[in-house]
């Protein structure tokens, strides 16, 4: 089955967005985002008999984001403590939440704990021994390092040996861990592994999902430990660009299972009820979002090859860091501020006949006081004006939740376009007060 195609909105909503709720603004389309995880859902149960989603809520942690995806049948994936405060604000009962973290602090454990945590993702030998101390009946799993090197940017690749995440299984730190957990008696109940983001190329997922099998059957022939739940993270990519193909959610659900499912058959654990478990994030909420910017100045400059159009916009690095750390690319599109029945039209190039607007490659920049070139090297209609809209598509994950108040930018607003079309505020921009709440001045500076 092919994939719906990513949230565009029409001119007419941009418009309308802009001068109800300003620029820059985060828009998520309310029945794209249901769809994608009803997708999920359909997909992953239609290959396994006992199959569990959890969102990643470090992806768009938006309390209508997450109301939305418990509403779907998800469990939520908290990295922190504020996840999990989050998670309960948008009335996710604790027992749906699965606590995360490289170095969970022990207030974030007291807390999780005290509010009935669903499952706790241990990382590390300390962490295995303060949860035994607190409560050892909350169900756990080990986070595991299989050792496969994914492809993807290395800032968001995880799953390697060299990682600060989870217990290596190549190096005996997971066997160790397994038999810690086992003879303080902690309610153990699998395994968990998440090898990178924005894999576009399954193989690393399959392989991780191989890796934690055949570790479950080892402890299960060594140690008699019977693991009824594996869980093998999230990943999976989207469609930045022409060139981002990932597979179709229906087909990897389909593959992770066969790899786990291939690696039980014919082991002691064969037989066995598992639950098969993900935990996506990129991939339910990326591409029902867009973010709407405002066109300011635009600004001709001489360059190595000629000259650089500048067209800069009314955000940037604050509400999207991911050029700026990984270099991402996104679709990116003009909405003229009104129609316009003069385009500036080729007149003999191939879009003449057509009545395509004639094109120039230019840098959509931000506001900060940093080079921030947001987008490098766009196809922007010619007559593109100050006023204008630029619609920057997939922003629906990893924008809102990794946003900063650099500069002192107070952070953008959230509207969600509801399924009868209506728009709903869902988080209102931050004030210049808000951003200054939390500072004060010592007596008698
Ligand atoms: C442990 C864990 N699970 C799930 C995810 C979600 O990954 P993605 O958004 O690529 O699906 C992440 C993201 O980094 C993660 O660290």
């Amino acid at each position: 089955m092919e994939s719906e195609a990513r949230l565009r909105l029409s001119p007419a909503q941009v418009r309308a967005l802009a001068a109800e709720f300003g620029t820059p603004l985060y828009v998520l389309d309310e029945a794209h985002l249901r769809g994608r995880l009803q997708r999920y859902q359909a997909a992953f149960s239609a290959v396994h008999p006992r199959t569990e989603l959890t969102y990643a809520s470090k992806a768009n942690s938006t309390l209508a984001v997450l109301r939305i995806a418990y509403q779907e049948g998800f469990q939520i994936d908290v990295a922190s403590g504020g996840e999990l405060a989050a998670a309960l604000a948008a009335g996710v009962p604790a027992s749906h939440c699965h606590l995360h973290g490289n170095n969970k602090q022990l207030a974030e454990l007291e807390y999780a704990i005290s509010a009935g945590i669903g499952m706790i993702v241990l990382d590390n030998e300390p962490e295995i021994a303060t949860v035994a101390r607190l409560n050892p009946s909350v169900p756990c799993v080990l986070r595991l390092a299989p050792g496969v090197d994914p492809v993807t940017h290395a800032k968001i690749s995880t799953g390697q040996a060299d990682t600060k995440f989870g217990f290596n299984i190549g190096d005996g730190s997971a066997e160790r861990a397994t038999k810690l957990a086992l003879s303080l008696g902690l309610n153990l109940i699998g395994f968990h592994c998440h090898v990178g983001s924005q894999l576009l190329d399954p193989e690393a997922q399959r392989a991780g999902g191989e890796g934690i099998t055949q570790f479950a059957v080892a402890m299960a022939e060594r140690h008699g430990f019977v693991a009824t739940y594996l869980n093998v993270g999230g990943g999976l990519g989207i469609r930045y660009t022409e060139e981002d193909v990932p597979m179709p959610v229906e087909d990897y659900c389909r593959l992770i299972v066969e790899a786990v499912t291939m690696a039980f058959h014919g082991t002691v654990l064969e037989g066995v009820e598992l639950t098969l478990a993900q935990e996506p994030g990129r991939s339910c909420v990326g591409e029902s979002g867009v973010t709407l910017y405002q066109v300011g100045v635009i600004k001709k400059v001489p360059a190595k090859d000629g000259q650089r159009t500048y067209v800069c916009v009314d955000g940037g690095l604050s509400d999207n860091p991911r050029p700026a750390l990984y270099g991402s690319q996104y679709p990116v599109e003009l909405v003229p501020a009104e129609d316009r029945s003069t385009w500036d039209y080729e007149v003999d190039g191939p879009g003449a006949a057509f009545g395509i607007p004639r094109e120039q490659i230019v840098t959509i920049s931000g506001k900060h006081c940093e080079t921030d070139r947001l987008f490098p090297d766009v196809a922007l209609p010619a007559d593109v004006q100050v006023g204008d809209f630029i619609q920057v598509g997939c922003t629906g994950a990893y924008n809102a939740s990794m946003a900063s108040n650099y500069n002192r930018y107070p952070r953008p607003a959230s509207v969600l376009v509801r399924t009868d079309g209506t728009f709903a505020l869902v988080q209102r921009r931050e004030t210049y007060e808000e951003v200054l709440m939390r500072e004060q001045l010592p007596e008698g500076l």
